[in-house]
């Protein structure tokens, strides 16, 4: 599978994959959308009500998501990640992710995830595990109460079998109460899927360059 690097408009790299031409993150800043997306909207959001969070990410990639949840959450995070397409390290060297583009200590903690063990929680800091899984989502068994959910496949368009209703619903059923579902998507389609199994679903605005995104809750 070819992958290109290429800088999104805030400076952070992000991957294109050529086949399905698709990029990992917004070309219009890959550290940007993941952090209205997915921290500002998705973890501060469960921060409010819990002060331990069980993490589900579907579609792990390039641990963007990861590092920055372990930089900006103020709680305890077990963090699981699920790709069915674990990127080389040739690759993931080639990441800006580090002190110029995202912070201090980014590179180090950067190389911690990458360097974690597949399919066994392993500390990060004293309050962060992560545990990579190379599964699909689809066959991939959900035993703790998630609180938060990333979604953060593929779009509609080039990966439509990521968007079918049967994948909410079973995110849904492994849900704990206040759960909380974040996507960069907005596609009418998957609001109306989301509302039909019970979120309570939002249309938040989008990270830049993209008018919207969601958030569901299960109450
Ligand atoms: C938009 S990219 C994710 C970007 C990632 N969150 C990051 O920060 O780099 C989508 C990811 O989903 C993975 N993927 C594709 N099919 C999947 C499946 N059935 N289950 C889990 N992950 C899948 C892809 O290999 C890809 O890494």
């Amino acid at each position: 599978m070819d992958l290109k690097l290429i800088i999104s408009k805030d400076g952070s790299h992000t991957l294109y994959r050529e086949d399905i031409d698709e990029t990992y993150h917004s070309r219009h800043g890959a550290v940007q959308e993941s952090l209205h997306v997915f921290i500002d909207k998705g973890l501060k959001e469960v921060e409010k009500s819990k002060n331990e969070v069980n993490i589900l990410e579907v579609g792990f990639g390039t641990g963007l998501n990861t590092l920055l949840t372990c930089i900006n959450s103020t709680c305890k995070i077990n963090y699981i990640g699920l790709e069915t397409y674990p990127l080389h390290n040739a690759v993931l060297d080639g990441l800006n992710y580090d002190t110029s583009v995202i912070g201090d200590s980014s590179q180090e903690i950067f190389n911690a995830i990458h360097k974690a063990p597949w399919d066994e929680h392993h500390p990060i800091t004293s309050l962060f595990s992560v545990k990579k899984v190379e599964n699909e989502i689809q066959k991939f068994e959900i035993m703790e109460p998630i609180d938060l959910v990333y979604y953060d496949a593929f779009g509609p368009n080039s990966q439509p079998e990521m968007w079918d209703i049967s994948i909410f619903e079973k995110l849904y059923k492994s849900m704990s109460s206040s759960g909380v579902f974040v996507t960069y998507c907005a596609k009418g389609q998957v609001r109306r899927d989301l509302k039909s199994i019970g979120f309570v679903v939002e249309r938040l605005e989008g990270p830049p360059g993209k008018r919207e995104m969601l958030r569901g809750k299960k109450l």
